[in-house]
C-alpha cells in the first residue's frame, strides 16, 4: 500500500489549498471595510494627539485630530465610528456628570464628528459612566459603595437623551447594568429619538484585556468590575443577558472582548435574528502590537488572522482598533 487513502482514495483536501488563486476562490470568510468599526478617544483640553503607551499606534484625540480620524475612516470604507469621551479630570466626579453635560466633551465630540461627516458613517457612543467618575466605576455607588444598579439607570437614561441630542445614530451602553437597554430605549422614545439605535453590550466579561483601555480613558478605577460584568468561566450566562437585551428592544448585540471568547460569539451568531458585533479590545490589540514591536509574530498577518476568526465565528461587525489601517488593504 503506498497511500493510507484506503477508503476514500480521491479525497485530498489539499488540492484546493494549491494556488493564491485557488485559495482566495474557495475562502468561506472574506474581510470587507463595511464590517469594521473604528473605537476612537478624544480627550478635553489638549491641543496635540496624547500618545496611549499600552496602546502603541492609537492616541487620545484632539476634537480636531478626532474630525480627521473621522474622515479617514470614511475614507478607507469603515462602516462607523465608536466614540469614547476622556473628560479634564477635575470635571471627575462620583455620578460622572460630565458624561450628562450637553457641552462635555463626549457629546462635544458627536456634534464635531457629525458636523464632519453627517450621516455617511454610522457615529456611536460609549453609553457609559466611568470615563467621568471620579471613583471609576461604570455607575454610580450606594452607601456601602458598591455600583447601585437602578440609580445608574436613571443617570443612563440621561446620557442616552444628552448623546441622542447631540447626533449620535447608535449608542452603545456598556456597563452591564440590569435593564439598561429598557429604560435607554424608553429614554430615547420619550425624548423623540426613536430612530437611534441600541448596540447593546450584551456579553461583557470581566477581562484583563481591557488593561491598556484604563490608560486609554485615564480611568480612575480602583479594584475590579466583576459585580457587574461576567465571569469569564460562564458561557450559558450569554444567553440569558442575550434574551433580557433582545426583549428589551436591543436592535444589534455584541460580545466582548472577541478573541477569548469566540465560543460564545458563535452560540450569539446562531442564536439572533439581529445584527451581531464583536470587539477585539485594547488588550487584544496590544497584545499583537507587543508580540510584533519584538520580532516575534508578523504583525500584519496575525492582525489578519484575529479578524478573519471573529468574522468566521458569526462577527457581522467587528470593532478593531486596526479598522482604518486594514480596510485600506481590503
Ligand atoms: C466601559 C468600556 C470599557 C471598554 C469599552 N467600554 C472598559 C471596561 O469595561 O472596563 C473597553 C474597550 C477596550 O478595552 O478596548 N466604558
Amino acid at each position: 500500500m503506498s497511500t493510507t487513502y484506503g477508503t476514500f482514495p480521491g479525497s485530498r483536501p489539499r488540492r484546493l489549498r494549491t494556488t493564491p488563486a485557488m485559495r482566495r476562490m474557495v475562502a468561506e470568510t472574506r474581510l470587507h471595510p463595511a464590517d469594521l468599526i473604528l473605537p476612537a478617544f478624544v480627550r478635553e483640553g489638549i491641543s496635540t494627539p496624547a500618545p496611549i503607551s499600552a496602546m502603541p499606534g492609537v492616541v487620545q484625540h484632539t476634537r480636531d485630530t478626532l474630525r480627521k480620524a473621522a474622515v479617514e475612516a470614511l475614507e478607507a470604507g469603515v462602516a462607523g465610528i465608536m466614540l469614547f469621551g476622556v473628560p479634564e479630570e477635575a470635571k471627575k466626579d462620583a455620578a460622572g456628570t460630565a458624561g450628562t453635560d450637553p457641552d462635555g466633551i463626549l457629546q462635544v465630540a458627536i456634534r464635531d464628528v457629525k458636523a464632519e461627516v453627517g450621516d455617511e458613517l454610522v457615529i456611536m457612543s460609549d453609553l457609559c459612566l466611568d470615563e467621568f467618575t471620579d471613583h471609576g466605576h461604570c455607575g454610580v455607588l450606594d452607601a456601602s459603595g458598591r455600583v447601585d444598579n437602578d440609580a445608574t439607570l436613571e443617570r443612563y437614561a440621561e446620557m442616552a437623551q444628552v448623546q441622542a441630542d447631540a447626533g449620535v445614530h447608535i449608542v452603545g451602553p456598556s456597563g452591564m447594568m440590569d435593564g439598561q437597554v429598557g429604560v435607554i430605549r424608553d429614554a430615547l422614545d420619550q425624548t423623540g429619538h426613536e430612530d437611534v439605535s441600541v448596540l447593546a453590550y450584551t456579553v461583557k466579561y470581566s477581562s484583563a484585556f481591557y488593561g491598556p483601555f484604563r490608560e486609554a480613558v485615564g480611568s480612575s478605577l480602583q479594584g475590579d468590575r466583576k459585580t457587574y460584568q461576567q465571569d469569564p468561566a460562564n458561557s450559558r450566562e450569554s444567553m440569558r443577558e442575550l434574551a433580557l437585551d433582545l426583549a428589551e428592544g436591543a436592535d444589534m448585540v455584541m460580545v466582548k472582548p472577541a478573541l477569548p471568547y469566540l465560543d460564545v460569539l458563535a452560540k450569539v451568531a446562531d442564536t439572533v435574528d439581529v445584527p451581531v458585533a464583536a470587539y477585539q479590545i485594547s488588550g487584544e490589540y496590544a497584545m499583537v502590537e507587543a508580540a510584533a514591536a519584538n520580532g516575534w509574530i508578523d504583525r500584519d498577518r496575525a492582525i489578519m488572522e484575529t479578524l478573519t476568526g471573529i468574522k468566521r465565528a458569526g462577527a457581522d461587525m467587528i470593532l478593531t482598533y486596526w479598522a482604518t489601517e486594514v480596510a485600506r488593504q481590503l
